[in-house]
């Protein structure tokens, strides 16, 4: 096993701090941009990300490493630093998302199969070239009637793992994203029994590709019921349902889980990983690698006005200080202490 993988893995998910996912594609970022009615230009996408690479405290205290999508791994500051050196002077690691997107997958209506693997290796060569120490592919698997079938969950699990064996050889952690989606009216049961059911096939073909374990970090969702579902579950129950179904299917070897929000609230996103952090004896590290639940709120502040820089900065700093006391266990009881003072 490479030592500098291990390394880099550990380095993802130490103590009290997590991974920015700030690797929207252009069209995701639009999306948002579009939300606070702000064009998006390469200029915009450029002062808005620069503002949160230049968010002195979280990125030094909270954030250990940031995933970029490649017009961010190639783009300067204004000032003409390349946002590259801005992550690691704060001592946080570039990452970069490889994946080509979802797309539908031939023959599984209502289904995809995430692409990019091909010329992926000379792609990694680059990126690393570029700084980045790791990457991230995401598997989309949703849940409806009659999904998600055998064949689908084979064919994304093994085009994750053999992603996550390409960015081994080429020095790179992989970030190992299978997302179960929340969109629909399952309940928490369901949840459970898709997510252990990819879980197991994901870490089989991670074996047959042999990917080393202690040189990846996993990015799963967290066993929740669908945003339509009638019945929605307690912070207790998602905590318990998460750990159970991780205990049950990822090994120990693992260095740490770093959980995607999803679609949850921020509010949720952060009790949801302090309960499961305060269940205890476990065997992994468990952080964060939130997008939304980390950005939603820097964005409303900024609405792309240069006055409003300083705001969206403190919106970020403490989005990622209250996660990072998540991945402490130490969330609810500071909220305890500010209600009684
Ligand atoms: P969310 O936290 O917004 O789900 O984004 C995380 C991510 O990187 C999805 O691939």
């Amino acid at each position: 096993m490479n030592a500098e993988l291990e390394t880099i893995a550990q380095k993802m998910v130490s103590d009290g701090k997590g991974i920015l996912a700030a690797d929207e594609s252009t069209s995701t970022i639009k999306k948002r941009f579009d939300a606070i009615g702000v064009e998006s230009t390469e200029e915009n996408r450029r002062d808005y990300r620069e503002l949160l690479f230049r968010s002195d405290e979280a990125m030094k205290e909270y954030i250990s490493g940031v995933i970029l999508f490649d017009e961010t791994l190639r783009q300067k500051a204004k000032d003409g630093t390349p946002l590259v050196s801005l992550i690691q002077q704060a001592g946080s690691i570039p990452g970069i998302k490889v994946d080509a997107g979802a797309k539908p997958m031939a023959l599984f209506p209502g289904e995809t199969i995430t692409e990019g693997l091909d010329g992926l290796a000379g792609r990694l060569k680059e990126y690393y070239d570029l700084g980045a120490r790791f990457a991230k592919w995401r598997a989309v698997i949703d849940i409806g009637a009659g999904i998600p079938t055998p064949g689908a969950v084979a064919a994304n699990a093994h085009a994750l793992a053999r992603y996550a064996a390409l960015c081994q050889e080429a020095n790179i952690v992989p970030i190992v994203e299978p997302e179960v989606l929340m969109d629909g009216d399952h309940g928490i049961e369901r949840c459970y029994e898709v997510t252990e059911y990819v879980l197991r096939v994901v870490f089989g073909e991670l074996y047959q590709q042999r990917v080393a374990l202690e040189g990846m970090v996993l990015k799963p969702n967290m066993v929740v019921p669908g945003k339509k579902a009638r019945t929605q579950a307690s912070v207790a129950q998602v905590a318990e349902q998460t750990v159970r179904v991780l205990k049950a299917t990822v090994p120990a070897a693992v260095p740490g889980i770093a959980f995607l929000s999803g679609g949850q609230s921020d509010e949720d996103a952060t009790a949801h990983l302090d309960a499961m952090v305060k269940l205890g004896n476990l065997p992994w590290k468990l952080t964060y690698s939130y997008g939304r639940a980390l950005q939603a709120a820097p964005q409303k502040a900024w609405s792309g006005k240069a006055e409003n820089v300083a705001a969206a900065q403190a919106a970020f700093t403490h989005r990622a200080r209250m996660n990072s006391l998540a991945a402490l266990g130490r969330w609810s009881a500071e909220q305890e202490a500010k209600k009684a003072a």
